[in-house]
């Protein structure tokens, strides 16, 4: 039976290749905010013979979005999540990008959660970002209530800190927490994932060269870091994500739940350990 693939983020760079991996062996589900390149995109898969069963623009944060996506992943099988959806620290203010990121990204597992049947599987996009910040309680017990209503309130004096002033640091420090509080929220679902037979997973990208990774090139300093860091010599491409999730989310990642893949040519392991030479 063919699978169905629901594909947040659609019309963006990690988007666009999973949908042509995933579109060969899954129906696909598209939503992206982005309401006409994601319309444009579905109707070339759609001219090049893919099946896709629905694509629908909407803000992943609106409520009103996430029952009908659900519904149209049907009831005739397991289900595939990617979910790649986000915001970059040149793309927001760190509220918008922590209420897009984590936020957003709890709403939908929430809204997938009680479809969830035996064999199904969550891929979920984070970020080395998440890696490099420290792990700190002042933050993480905040993070561990996400839908919050105060969050980003409880979190102003943190991330205020955290910039000691420096303003154009807010969005990057919001972008990290975000990210670490994604890896941490699949850790947490693992356990309700398993008692559904179900898995869920991440994935942390390097510097990737889509719209977005090229973005952070030109606009901050961070991203060029991150990517000279990279021990295999080269940015990350978009096709690189999209293998990582299809291996992720295939029976040969039967044992793999509650956990995260960095695919990020080494840059973490680069940038920890630059400059120390290997113990002998
Ligand atoms: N590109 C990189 O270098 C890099 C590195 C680390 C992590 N990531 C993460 O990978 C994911 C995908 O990034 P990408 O490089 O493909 O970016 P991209 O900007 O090319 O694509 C992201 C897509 O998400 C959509 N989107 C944004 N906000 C949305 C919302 N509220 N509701 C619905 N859709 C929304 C955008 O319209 C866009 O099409 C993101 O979560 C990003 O944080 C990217």
């Amino acid at each position: 039976m063919t699978r169905t693939l629901l594909l947040t983020g659609a019309a963006g760079g990690m988007g666009r290749a999973c949908a042509r991996l995933f579109g060969a062996t899954h129906d696909l589900v598209l939503t992206d905010v982005a309401a006409a390149p994601l319309e444009s995109f579905a109707q070339d898969l759609t001219n090049e013979g893919y099946s896709v069963r629905q694509a629908r623009a909407g803000d992943l944060g609106d409520a009103s979005l996430l029952a009908p996506l659900v519904a149209d992943l049907g009831t005739d099988g397991p289900v595939t999540l990617v979910h790649t959806a986000g915001l970059s620290p040149a793309m927001g203010d760190w509220k918008t990008i922590l209420t897009v990121n984590l936020v957003a990204t709890v709403k939908l597992l929430d809204a997938v959660e009680p479809v969830l049947t035996p064999g199904s599987v969550a891929v979920v996009i984070a970020s080395t970002a998440g890696h490099m910040l420290p792990q700190s309680p002042d933050w993480l017990q905040i993070l561990d209530s996400p839908l919050d209503p105060d969050l980003t309130e409880k979190l102003t004096p943190i991330v205020e800190g955290m910039a000691q002033g420096a303003t154009e640091y807010l969005p990057g420090i919001g972008y990290s927490l975000s990210k670490q509080a994604v890896l941490r929220l699949v850790e947490q679902r693992a356990r309700s994932w398993g008692q559904r037979r179900a898995r869920i997973v991440s994935i942390s990208p390097g510097l990737i060269l889509t719209p977005m990774g090229r973005k952070e090139l030109a606009e901050t300093q961070g991203a060029a870091q991150m990517m000279d860091a990279a021990p295999v010599g080269r940015g990350g491409r978009a096709i690189d994500i999209a293998l990582a999730a299809q291996f992720l989310a295939s029976e040969q990642a039967a044992f793999i739940s509650g956990t995260d893949l960095r695919v990020d040519g080494g840059s973490v392991a680069g940038l920890r350990f630059a400059g120390a030479t290997n113990p002998s």
